[in-house]
């Protein structure tokens, strides 16, 4: 039988179980951590029978869920709409689980939105509790036990680490040449942390398979399920004036000799707009391009058959489709050009500071001194999450972060005077990309940044209103630092300032 050559370890051919069998052995309250990352690598058979076991109202279930990033909708949107997710970290993409963490759903989520790149740290340090059950998409088992990956890596070692009991989905669709594309490697916890010996995007440090001891596994479960991938998002007109601008402040820092292809690696973020960027890097001079990153995109797959990419490092092959079947179908030839990772090491500050890696990241809105925002939609609706954009932001040599100037067509501005909510403040965005322009803030103080933001990246329907604010704010601050009117930003403020400390406020109330 075909999994029985998969599986090379004879101890592990005994606990052969059907998915669910496999998923009774998951009780109301336990912790589960997923491995993968985004819908790549996920497991797939285990947590669809444990959907079926719930709504067949054979048992309740609420679960606290971990994962590298978002899942497939196998888990996320599956598992949201029976009610079983009670807390969920890190990040999500599901549209039936943002419902749920916005209260629109009968069974509230606790959603804790977390960088990626310290969620298995944190997992170490028993931040999030005890982990009952790992649950792992392999594509083989080797003869000692341990697993080999499929499509992503993420957070699966420290899970598998971590867990009491490990239930292993050997995917038969996932072909068994993904073999030898992952380098895993444990770093030791602070403070006797030896430096991650990663110097080059490609470099190799660790181990081609997860660690698992054999006595862990309770189950292999044996599945067929194929992946989902996400829909490449449709490019168009904003995503290519975006990608135009961005490739244009490249070519900038190439001619002004602080950017040589090769030595410094890009991050690209996911979707329409970060895959826009990839394919306008093609029609470049820019070749020998490097890419340490979390996810993998099409672009990237691009970029390589044009001859213009030589490397990718990733945590996670994010690809459509197409993609992971151009990728798949022709392993051999993209073998020695990608290597997947730990998403503790893909998201690492260390060697994201090591490497110079230029993050492109995108925003929700920007302000006009350049905080960025995102997660929540009018500060209070999450959206996605962080994701890795945090760790790349902070820790770049250069961090871009791009946005279309303005949203639901035309009706709200992407440019605004006060962020509604910050994920990354100003002091980590150095280049503000909209299809506009971009406004390069490196070196300005807040109102330079102010002006270069409404002139080159705001709307031109919207600069007005967003120029009289800022000279209103400029009289009415006498040439503060930062000059705002926060009584027509937020009116919290202004309670505050009329009544003092919120401490003296509340004293007045008792
Ligand atoms: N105010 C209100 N709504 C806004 C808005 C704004 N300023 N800007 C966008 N929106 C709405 C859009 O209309 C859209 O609404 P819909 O879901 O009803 O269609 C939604 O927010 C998403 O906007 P869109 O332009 O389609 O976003 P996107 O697919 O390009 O994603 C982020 C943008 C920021 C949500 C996404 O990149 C993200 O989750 N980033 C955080 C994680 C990350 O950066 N990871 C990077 C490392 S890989």
């Amino acid at each position: 039988m075909a999994w029985e050559k998969r599986i090379r370890c004879e101890a592990l051919k005994a606990r052969v179980m059907s998915a669910s069998e496999a998923a009774l052995l998951i009780g109301d309250g336990m912790t589960v951590a997923v491995g993968g990352f985004t819908p790549s690598g996920c497991p797939k058979a285990v947590p669809l029978a444990l959907a079926e076991q719930v709504r067949a109202g054979r048992r309740p279930l609420r679960l606290t869920l971990l994962s590298g990033a978002s899942t497939g909708e196998e888990i996320d949107s599956a598992w949201a709409s029976l009610g079983i997710i009670a807390r969920r970290l890190p990040y999500m993409t599901s549209k039936t689980l943002r419902d749920a963490v916005n209260g629109k759903a009968d069974a509230p989520v606790a959603y804790s939105d977390v960088h990626l790149g310290k969620l298995a740290q944190n997992a170490r340090y028993g931040c999030y509790g005890a982990v009952h059950v790992a649950l792992i998409e392999a594509a083989a088992i080797t003869e000692d036990g341990n697993l080999i990956p499929t499509t992503a890596v993420g957070c699966a070692q420290t899970f598998i680490d971590l867990a009491d009991r490990v239930i292993v989905e050997l995917n038969l669709a996932q072909p068994a040449e993904l073999e030898g594309l992952h380098d895993i490697y444990a770093p030791q916890d602070p403070p006797h942390r030896d430096p991650i010996p990663l110097t080059r995007v490609g470099q190799r440090i660790g181990r081609p398979w997860l660690r698992c001891p054999v006595g862990k596994v309770a189950a292999v479960v044996i599945s067929r399920a194929e992946e989902k991938p996400r829909a490449l998002a449709r490019e168009d007109a904003v995503s290519r004036g975006i990608a135009a601008n961005l490739v244009a402040f490249l070519e900038g820092e190439k001619a002004a000799g602080r950017l040589t292809a090769g030595d410094v690696p890009l991050q690209s973020g996911v979707g329409s707009v970060a895959n826009a960027v990839l394919l306008g890097l093609k029609n470049t001079e820019f070749s020998h391009l490097t890419f340490y990153s979390e996810v993998m995109q099409d672009g990237i797959l691009d970029l390589i058959d044009a001859g213009k990419a030589d490397m990718a490092s990733a945590t996670s092959l994010s690809l459509s489709k197409e993609g992971m079947t151009r990728l798949l179908g022709e392993l051999e030839r993209y073998r020695d050009k990608i290597v997947l990772r730990d998403s503790e090491i893909s998201n690492n500050a260390e060697v994201i500071r090591r490497l110079g890696v230029i993050a492109m990241n995108t925003a929700l809105e920007a302000d006009i001194y350049g905080n960025v925002n995102s997660s929540q939609v009018n500060g209070t609706d999450m959206y996605n999450g962080i994701g890795g954009s945090g760790d790349y932001a902070r820790s770049a040599s250069v961090s871009l972060f791009m946005t279309g100037s303005v949203a639901k067509d035309g009706r709200i501005s992407c440019i605004v005077p006060m962020v509604s909510h910050v994920d990354h403040t100003e002091h980590d965005v150095d280049v503000l990309v909209t299809e506009q322009g971009y406004a390069d803030l490196r070196g300005l103080c807040p109102k330079e940044r102010a002006r270069r933001i409404i002139e080159n990246c705001a709307h031109p329907d919207y600069r007005p209103q967003l120029r009289a604010y800022f000279e209103a704010a400029c009289a009415a601050t006498n040439g503060a630092q930062t000059p705002h009117l926060l009584d027509r930003c937020f009116s919290f403020h202004r309670r505050l300032r009329e009544t003092g400390s919120m401490r003296e406020q509340e004293e007045k109330e008792r």
